[in-house]
């Protein structure tokens, strides 16, 4: 994937990443890392028809493509699916704008959905309302038994705008959405993160540095000031 891209920013002004990393370098590991840890969950199979909710630049596409049998990703936002066709396309991938409110699939369409919400979660972008209905959407979309992965910014002490995590997993319980883990993955202000963004720790050691905060993390106690990238498996059951 380009450098470039993912510090591309949405039409709200969000970065995809973070938009701010010119060089790259921070990125390109929080890529590695998230898909580090999808793959250590398992999560999809090769008979999978997996939608890629809210996939900006089509990011995760590919890479669900070469371990799916089709991949839908979806986005309201017309410029980042323009980058999405433009740099992330395949053959078993259909990028499709939506109204950021219904999802324009059948009842029970996916085994699995992908959620990578970038710390676009806040109240302001999905207000209680539309957040309650568009994981209803998403639950209506998803076959039984069927699967959702979603990773999004946990604070430890939540600022206003942001939900905390146990009201994030009301909204899925309540759609009768089984939260079966939840941990995190990434800390979004590691000092060793500021050590790569500039460049200071070789590309080459950035995988084993991957490996190892993902298992750091999984160790550590619950109380932080920051926030963190938290994983959440999700199952619709048969
Ligand atoms: C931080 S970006 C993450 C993109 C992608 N999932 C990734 O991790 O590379 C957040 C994405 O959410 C999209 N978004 C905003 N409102 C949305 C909505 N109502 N439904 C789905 N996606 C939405 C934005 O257009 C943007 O592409």
């Amino acid at each position: 994937m380009e450098h470039n891209l993912l510090s591309t920013k949405d039409a709200d002004g969000y970065g995809i990443l973070d938009a701010a990393d010119k060089r790259g370098y921070k990125n390109a590991y929080i890529d590695y890392l998230q898909k580090l840890a999808l793959d250590r969950e398992g999560a999809f199979k090769s008979t999978d028809i997996v939608l890629d909710f809210g996939c900006g630049i089509g990011r995760f596409c590919p890479w669900l493509a070469s371990r799916c049998s089709q991949v839908y990703g979806i986005d309201p936002g017309t410029e980042v699916l323009r980058l999405a066709v433009q740099y992330n396309a395949r053959p078993n991938i259909v990028y499709q704008v939506y109204d950021g409110e219904t999802l324009p699939f059948p009842q029970s369409y996916f085994n699995a959905i992908l959620c990578v919400f970038g710390g676009v979660l806040q109240k302001h972008v999905f207000p209680e309302e539309q957040l309650t209905h568009i994981v209803g959407e998403l639950q209506r979309v998803l076959k039984a038994p069927g699967m959702i992965i979603a990773i999004e910014h946990v604070y430890g002490r939540t600022p206003a705008r942001h939900y905390p995590r146990e009201e994030l997993l009301a909204h899925f319980t309540r759609h009768g959405l089984v939260c079966t883990s939840h941990y995190p993955i990434r800390k979004g202000h590691w000092p060793i993160l500021y050590m790569i963004r500039l460049g200071l720790i070789p590309a080459s050691l950035l995988p084993r540095l991957a490996q190892y905060e993902l298992d750091k993390r999984r160790r550590e106690r619950e109380s932080y000031l920051d926030y963190k990238d938290y994983l959440f498996r999700f199952e619709k059951k048969g």
